[in-house]
């Protein structure tokens, strides 16, 4: 997984520890345990654990905040089980298990001394926000890396292929995760993903909604990581921190993550073939914009940093991932219609508003009032967006698909 899928709404929630959801980085030489699984090839950074007291540097939970997701491991196991499920097409999934097993990127992260060197260099807001960049990238990551673990476990009966693929899925993700760790640690930073394993909240979704959401979160990420490379590959001054220059084979992770998830949805044609597929899919499309518009806006100044116009950098995404989600997707938003961005763009003023609520002196009880009207008109925004008459998408004829590599 690569991009964050926050605004999603859950089904319904819980979480493994009560205690708040609130996850840590370190100040000042301190780094914490970064614990991975076996699953993973990047060894366990060990190095001094942090005293009860140390500084610590929260961030704020919010709706766009990165989450941890969870399923029905038992329905999955239903859908993947080939006895009951005719259509999963057994030798499609070995195709794609011998693409995973390839490792193309087996020794592609290997870091060098640039990265310390130009962490260094950086100074002032570009340094915080960059910091944050690599927190909330890490998160997402080690989210995929969570999720796509378990489903290679509870799987491995059922059907040891797609469990075999979910593992090497968790694989790429944990070495994702612990790439952009590693990044932290040159900002004498560093995640405690062991921690944050117990302590954060798990959305629950339905296997279904799992696919939906996955399958756009790789693409999506496919893209801003390939994006992100080309311009910088076109504007070398902005390069300002070498992690950039492995967005090309990494997003190809990305984009087999996607793809296998493509052929699983094709596997289930109850979730693409009706009216209900189609307002999911255009749900969940949605979701996934809206959550990464409003982020990346609130970001502005990270993006600038690296040389690129935010608002340009976040439709050409959009666009990008929605031409690519209408090969599979029964239904898409028209998000090349003007009338889309002008609505993101109304979203992104209503949401500067709340949050600068949020940073006012007011009393709970008064920002929360000023919220309200706020919330409605954002609610009202989301949902004119969603009713915007949508694109037609999808295939009944998937001959096209193969794993393959995109440039
Ligand atoms: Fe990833
Ligand atoms: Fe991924």
């Amino acid at each position: 997984m690569a991009a964050e899928m926050a605004l999603i709404k859950p089904i319904s929630k819980f979480s493994t520890n009560p205690t708040r959801s609130t996850f840590f980085t370190t100040r000042k030489f301190n780094t914490t345990t970064v614990k991975m699984s076996a699953t993973s090839s990047q060894p366990a950074t060990t190095s001094k654990k942090p005293g009860k007291k140390a500084n610590k540097n929260t961030i704020k939970e919010s709706l766009l905040t990165p989450r941890f997701y969870t399923t029905d491991f038992d329905e999955m196991e239903t859908l993947f089980n080939t006895e009951i499920n005719k259509n999963l097409n057994q030798s499609e999934f070995q195709a794609l298990l011998q693409e995973f097993k390839t490792d193309y990127n087996q020794t592609h992260f290997v870091r060098n001394k640039e990265f310390k060197e130009a962490a260094d260099k950086m100074e002032g807001p570009l340094r915080q926000i960059f910091v944050e960049f690599l927190e909330r990238s890490c998160t997402a990551e080690f989210s995929g890396f969570l999720l796509y673990k378990e489903l290679g476990r509870r799987l491995k009966k059922t059907n040891p292929v797609v469990a075999e693929i979910f593992s090497l899925m968790s694989r790429d993700e944990a070495r994702h995760a612990g790439f952009l760790n590693k990044g932290l640690s040159d900002f004498n930073l560093a995640l405690d993903l062991g921690f944050l394993t117990k302590a954060r909240k798990y959305t629950f979704f339905k296997p279904k909604f799992i696919f939906y959401a996955t399958y756009l979160s790789e693409k999506i990420g496919y893209w801003r990581y390939i994006t992100i490379y080309r311009h910088l590959k076109e504007n070398p001054e902005y390069q300002c921190y070498p992690i950039f220059k492995y967005f090309e084979n990494w997003c190809q992770d990305e984009n087999r993550h996607g793809d296998f998830f493509s052929a699983l949805l094709k596997a289930q044609p109850q979730f693409l073939n009706d009216w209900k597929a189609k307002l999911w899919s255009r749900f969940f499309c949605l979701s996934v914009y809206v959550t990464m518009y409003l982020n990346d806006c609130q970001r502005s100044a990270f993006y600038e940093g690296i040389g690129l116009d935010t608002k340009e950098f976040d439709m050409h995404v959009l666009i990008e991932t929605n031409r690519t989600t209408a090969r599979i997707f029964p239904a898409v938003l028209d998000v090349e219609n003007p009338e889309f961005k002008r609505k993101l763009d109304r979203m992104v003023v209503i949401n500067e508003k709340i949050l600068a609520i949020g940073e006012s002196e007011d009393i709970p009880f008064v920002k929360n009032l000023k919220r309200i009207p706020l919330i409605a008109a954002l609610a009202s925004e989301i949902l004119a967006a969603y009713l915007m008459p949508p694109v037609e998408s999808g295939s009944v004829d998937f001959a096209e698909f193969e794993p393959q590599i995109v440039y």
